[in-house]
């Protein structure tokens, strides 16, 4: 899939995002989902703030690496105190967010590529709770910080079906996919809308993470990447996210003002293809 250059930065005031302030989670690499999708705002004119999990000094550095180095704020989704600290520390950078990007999935070994019907209810917990629930967590921590027309949105991967190796984070994902429709419907009111990207495969720590020891040249991680790029009308690059990030700024901007609850695929269109047969 060859995706439009969108390197330049907009003029200054200008660009989609222009007066927007965005608070992206989930970098942790600058291959992160995260990363690119901070980046795309910086370029269509957002102020963008981070979170960072556990490793401040790290995504710090890795901030760096943007066109505009951002603030970072430390934010574990797990901990009540972060969540309620969560206003304060945004508020020593902006008044408010008219946009927030939740980036963030995690699911321990025994949930992913393992025996499904062997994952013990405490690591089938934690995946649920950073992956799914936490997306209520966020949008209930920012709320007093929501302008009216704000848009929250976090990342999918489409798990309509069952597959090799996602096991619970599957699981985890339909729960998020019904999360998001309940946010969507709690905050429609307040003149916030809640979506989804259901991105194809990216090459992320997270993906290595879920591939675990298949991974390598010809591993299950790079069969399904293949595949992915095959059955998609459009093919697919993993080493490519920048149409997912510029979907991000597309659902950020005020283009979309009338999507909500709903989830978006930038996927190349594979999950509407049930078999591969694209010929090149
Ligand atoms: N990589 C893919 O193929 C792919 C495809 C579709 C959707 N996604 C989704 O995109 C999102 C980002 O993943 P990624 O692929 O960029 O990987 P990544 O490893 O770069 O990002 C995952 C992020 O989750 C954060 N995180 C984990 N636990 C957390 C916690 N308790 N509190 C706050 N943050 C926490 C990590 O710090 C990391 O920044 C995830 O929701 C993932 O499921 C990934």
């Amino acid at each position: 899939m060859t995706t439009p250059d969108t390197t330049d930065a907009a003029p200054a005031g200008s660009g989609l995002l222009a007066g927007k302030t965005v608070l992206v989670t989930g970098v942790i690499t600058d291959a992160s989902i995260g990363f690119h999708i901070a980046k795309h705002c910086q370029l269509h004119g957002a102020q963008v703030i981070l979170t960072a999990f556990g490793r401040p000094s790290l995504v710090k550095a890795i901030a760096k690496r943007l066109p505009e180095r951002p603030p970072v704020i430390e934010l574990d989704v797990q901990s009540a105190d972060d969540l309620a600290a969560l206003e304060g520390r945004v508020r020593e950078h902006a008044d408010g967010l008219d946009g927030v990007v939740h980036s963030i999935g995690f699911a321990p070994p025994s949930c992913l590529g393992q025996d499904f019907l062997e994952a013990p209810w405490q690591d089938v917990s934690v995946a649920l709770e950073v992956s799914a629930y936490s997306y209520a967590s966020l949008a209930r921590a920012v709320r007093p910080l929501l302008r009216p027309g704000a848009s929250i949105l976090g990342l999918d991967f489409d798990p309509r079906f069952s597959m090799p190796f996602y096991n619970w984070m599957s699981v985890a994902k339909n729960a998020l996919e019904a999360v998001n429709r309940y946010v969507a419907r709690e905050l429609g009111p307040e003149g916030v809308r809640s979506n989804l990207i259901a991105a194809g495969p990216v090459k992320t720590l997270a993906a290595k993470a879920i591939a675990g020891d298949a991974l390598g040249p010809g591993g299950e991680l790079d069969q399904m990447q293949d595949e992915w790029a095959a059955r998609a009308p459009l093919g697919w690059d993993v080493d490519d996210p920048t149409a997912v990030a510029t979907t991000a700024v597309a659902l950020l901007s005020d283009l979309m003002a009338a999507t909500t609850g709903t989830v978006i695929y930038a996927d190349g269109g594979a999950g509407t293809v049930a078999f591969a047969g694209r010929e090149d």
